[in-house]
């Protein structure tokens, strides 16, 4: 754990020092859970929201593409239940005078003991070597089994208090646990209340006449109120999809671990109609679709969990995350929900509008049912950005920090270096530059040795360095290094597309 404490830090120092993630307003000492995406950290973003929109949209006939505002009529957060519901049940510490999320200090207290079956774990792993059954020994060690019927019983309790709203046995079970404020030290805590998470501002130029409007927590309701618009302009059958990414807010009580909890952070969700009867078959499916996402981009499959909800929401029928292990543990990436008829039935009672569709096969008009995918752009950023940060030491005893960023979502493909700034070489450099520059993203460096520049693109993750040299000039062919195994291959100029398309591709 400690390893990855500081591999962490190490990652959020490289973020900024190589333009991937600056703190926001940096220059006025920052504003907490807010950041800002910086030269190679947009890119990154940028190429993961397309990547998505590219395989949900693009990909499927049957679902589209919306981008509504970020203000909304307040009586849609009032239909989907988030003036009275959307809460986290925060506590203070008297002492400190530093407010937490109760549930987090629960579940803070549930991976500390998770830490301790890891590392249990992994003794065994080196103890027992090739022959060593992960499964059988979770299920099986004396101590291990122990640990995890605790973490049970403790998230048990935690999910039956914040369902029934039990506040007071929610408290009760922090002081069981003895869990103390991790700034002051003790166990001086306030009674447990429910906070709002919406953020509101006022709509209106006059001050009597303006209203309460919210900067929307999620994107989905957006496409909730637009679903019989699209339904009929898009001339859509159930079952179909209606896709969105855009900005979504939420004050946090614990804002923390860099951009994995923000106060503005973005979402890329799907709602998926179908028939009511059908929804179970279609959660199943778009869970099974949404794990192979990850897979297919690359990332290890092992960091990867799905986590079945037991406490589900009174709208769901069904929820799972998609949790993956970042440097401090497995968290949420991703939320596959079915969400019943709930919300479309919710905004119908509430807006006075009729939110049907006539099905010609089934002969019948009704509410229909909803699977929602949906996920954190910047979560998932981090989920690429804790892969990919390695530090290497290599055969001549030096060492590097590579960025082993998937090569299809990396912030620049390609790096064109002359390895001499004379000799015709800048020249011939910028005209491969030039011919590659409207299909991929390209970087040109002529400053520094090569070796220097090589580490330079390694750092920002540039999956391909390529180095003009004498043998340009005389034969049009050119070194193409590979960041990951540093491999380099000699490729005429003619083929540099086609090449680099393959093995983005
Ligand atoms: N429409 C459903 C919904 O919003 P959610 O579980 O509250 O569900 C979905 O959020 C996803 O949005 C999460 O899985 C997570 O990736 C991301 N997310 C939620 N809160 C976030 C925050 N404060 N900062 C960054 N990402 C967040």
């Amino acid at each position: 754990m400690a390893n990855h404490e500081e591999q962490f830090r190490k990652l959020v120092s490289h973020a900024k020092e190589y333009g991937f993630i600056f703190p926001s307003s940096e220059i006025y000492d920052g504003l907490a859970a807010v950041y800002d995406y910086a030269e190679y950290g947009s890119e990154l973003k940028k190429n993961i929201r397309d990547y998505w929109w590219k395989s949900m949209v693009q990909m499927h006939e049957n679902i589209v593409g919306i981008d509504s505002a970020i203000f909304m009529h307040p009586t849609i957060w009032k239909a989907s239940g988030h003036v009275d519901a959307f809460n986290d049940p925060m506590i203070d510490n008297k002492d400190s005078k530093k407010r937490y999320r109760a549930d987090v200090l629960v579940e803070d207290y549930c991976a500390k003991i998770e830490a301790k079956v890891e590392k249990e774990v992994e003794k065994a792993a080196k103890r027992f070597g090739e022959a060593f059954d992960r499964e059988q020994f979770v299920t099986t060690n004396a101590r291990v089994v122990e640990y995890n019927k605790k973490i049970a019983e403790v998230m048990h309790r935690m999910n039956h208090d914040l369902e029934v709203n039990d506040l007071s046995d929610l408290k009760r079970l922090i002081e069981e646990l003895e869990i103390a404020c991790p700034v002051s030290g003790t166990k001086n805590w306030t009674d447990i209340r429910q906070f709002n998470l919406m953020f509101s501002t006022k709509v209106g130029s006059v001050s009597e006449d303006a209203s309460t409007i919210y900067l929307r927590p999620e994107t989905a309701q957006g496409i909730f109120v637009n679903f019989l618009n699209v339904q009929k302009t898009g001339r859509m059958k159930i079952p179909f999809g209606i896709a969105q990414t855009g900005k979504a807010f939420r004050n946090e009580i614990v804002a923390r671990q860099f951009i994995f909890r923000m106060r503005e952070f973005e979402q890329m969700e799907m709602q998926f109609f179908c028939a009511p009867g059908t929804e179970k078959e279609w959660f199943e499916y778009w869970k099974q679709e949404r794990m192979r996402w990850h897979l297919d981009l690359g990332l290890p499959a092992g960091n990867y969990r799905f986590h079945d909800h037991e406490k589900l929401a009174h709208y769901a029928n069904a929820a799972t995350d998609i949790e993956y292990n970042f440097l401090f543990g497995f968290k949420e990436l991703e939320g596959i929900h079915s969400r019943t008829d709930y919300d479309l039935s919710r905004h119908q009672e509430f807006s006075g509008k009729k939110l049907q569709y006539f099905d010609t096969e089934r002969n019948e008009s009704y509410v229909p049912y909803v699977i929602e995918t949906s996920i954190g752009l910047d979560r998932m950023c981090l989920a690429v950005l804790c892969h990919a940060y390695t530090e290497e030491k290599l055969e001549d005893g030096s060492e590097r920090v590579v960025m082993r960023i998937p090569a299809k979502i990396a912030p620049y493909k390609v790096a064109v270096l002359p390895l001499v700034r004379k000799d015709g070489m800048p020249e011939k450099a910028r005209e491969i530059l030039k011919s590659l520059q409207p299909l991929f993203m390209c970087q040109y460096e002529e400053k520094d040795t090569i070796g220097r520049r090589y580490r330079r693109q390694d750092a920002i993750g540039t999956p391909f360095c390529i180095t003009v040299d004498t043998e340009t000039l005389s034969e049009e062919t050119v070194t193409v290094r590979e960041r990951d195994t540093m491999q380099q291959e000699r490729i005429a100029v003619k083929d540099l597309v086609s090449y680099i398309a393959r093995r983005i591709a």
